[in-house]
């Protein structure tokens, strides 16, 4: 294939923000006039306008303006067969499930049904800028197939896995030890490494699983210990109670899936809002990753996630974001920014000493502000090295694949314009408007911000 090229400004990170406290700007690269080469979707080449295009004489080039690319969004938590029932009403996690989540999820077992809401589910992504995601299926085989089929058809770098339950759930929609061994190993052998899909071995989470099905998970990653696990933890704290009923031998929900070996890298629970500080610290030194889910966490009142505890130096966990759609209300991750944002907020009223003088810590408090910085690596860079896919996306170092969206600071509400002209009113580009727009962007804006999504080099999206 021919080398083309995309001439635009571009942001992305070459470290973690919260590394350089009061200096984030050295973990950011910017090229407010820059040049992406690709070639049969990866990039070859990158940087400046005038140092780059010397190099590739008669290229073909697209030119952005008036935008900021940034490398796709990956969404580490989000569930594919919840997205009709996304703003459903009244309820918190468990009741949510029973009312809400297992009747439509059991609907994908028809094929018919399964590709209309996938085809749905997909284009929702694009539409929000989201190049990768790990996603939960269901339990049933004929959903899995159809998620990576239309995966490989839009040739999209996902994660994703036949999704296991066997207690607290209807028959109806239970799976049972042997038959979730059984259908996980016909997907993993169909469709891991095929395309850009990659496998997650997906116990839905500790309150939904038996000993027997979490020894099975615990066989497949014996089987197959490149493979990913995906789950969800501590999010609920009558989901907690109910876990430690269940596991009783386990004195934190963490234990549960420490008992069967599954936590190390490549290891993803999604919410952590009542993770202890040991259990944090035992995650850190285990390599698995947390995905934060604020939209979920403040929709189904699950609870207030501790940012700052997590990025603390002493024990820094991997940490992605998740809109958990449809647990969350929102495909979009600049939605989930937002909610993040106002959860540090929250926080910080008791961190700083202001409630409970003996609870102030301006250190953690510090790390709970989610500055555009600090947000847009969590989305790109720190989502890929917490998915250990960091050496294929998340950034447009040279050799990665070229999935990156295009953000229109003006787009939103009608007077988001007015609000960024405040920011930035013409001209080139500097480092300090761009972090001004993206922090507009991710607060009073939402996916109309959104203009293009491309995938492998290929626009795969347009706003109409
Ligand atoms: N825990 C188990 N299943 C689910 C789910 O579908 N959504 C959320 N938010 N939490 C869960
Ligand atoms: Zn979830």
């Amino acid at each position: 294939m021919a080398e083309t090229a995309i001439r635009g400004t571009f942001l992305d990170f070459v470290d973690d923000p919260w590394k350089h406290v009061g200096r984030e700007d050295e973990s950011v690269r910017f090229h407010s006039d820059g040049l992406l080469v690709i070639d049969d979707g990866t990039i070859t080449d990158f940087g400046p306008y005038a140092e780059v295009a010397p190099r590739h004489p008669g290229v073909s080039v697209t030119e952005i303006t008036d935008r900021i690319i940034l490398p796709g969004f990956i969404d580490g938590h989000i569930h594919l067969p919840q997205t009709r029932v996304l703003g459903a009403y009244g309820e918190q996690l468990l009741p949510w499930l029973q009312k809400w989540v297992f009747p439509e999820e059991h609907k994908y077992a028809d094929r018919a049904y399964a590709e209309e809401g996938t085809k749905h589910f997909f284009d929702n992504l694009l539409a929000s800028g989201t190049t990768t995601a790990q996603t939960f299926t269901t339990g049933n085989l004929t959903c899995n197939e159809v998620f990576f089929e239309e995966a490989a058809r839009r040739n999209m770098r996902m994660i994703g896995g036949l999704t296991g339950i066997d207690r607290h759930v209807p028959d109806y929609f239970a799976n049972t030890p042997e038959q979730f061994y059984d259908d996980s190993k016909t997907l993993i052998e169909k469709h891991h490494g095929v395309g850009r899909s990659l496998y997650a071995i997906t116990p839905r989470f500790g309150f939904g699983a038996s000993n027997e099905l979490l020894a099975a998970c615990r066989r497949l990653k014996q089987e197959y210990p490149e493979l990913w696990i995906n789950t969800h933890i501590s999010e609920n704290p009558a989901e907690i109670h109910g876990v430690l009923a269940l596991h009783d031998d386990c004195h934190d929900y963490l234990g549960v899936y420490e008992k069967y070996d599954l936590v190390g890298p490549k290891f993803t629970g999604g919410h952590g809002v009542w993770l202890s500080n040991d259990e944090f610290r035992r995650i850190s030194e285990s390599g698995a990753a947390v995905s934060f889910c604020p939209s979920s966490n403040l929709y189904l009142g699950s609870g207030l996630f501790r940012l700052g505890r997590a990025t603390d130096p002493e024990h820094r966990v991997l940490l992605n974001f998740g809109t958990d759609m449809g647990g969350g209300n929102r495909f979009s991750l600049l939605n989930s920014l937002e909610d993040a944002y106002k959860v540090g907020m929250l926080n910080n009223t008791l961190l700083d000493g202001s409630v409970i003088p003996s609870e102030q810590d301006l250190a953690e408090s510090e790390r709970n502000k989610l500055s555009p910085f600090r947000a847009f690596y969590s989305l790109t860079k720190g989502a890929a090295e917490s998915l250990y896919i960091d050496h294929l996306v998340g950034s447009f170092d040279i050799g990665k694949e070229a999935d990156f969206v295009v953000l229109d600071w003006n787009a939103g509400p009608p007077a988001t314009a007015w609000h960024q002209s405040m920011l930035h009113d013409g001209g080139e580009l500097t480092l300090e408007a761009a972090s001004d727009l993206l922090f507009g962007i991710m607060m009073v804006s939402d996916e109309r911000a959104v203009d293009e999504t491309w995938v492998m080099g290929e626009r795969a999206y347009k706003k109409a």
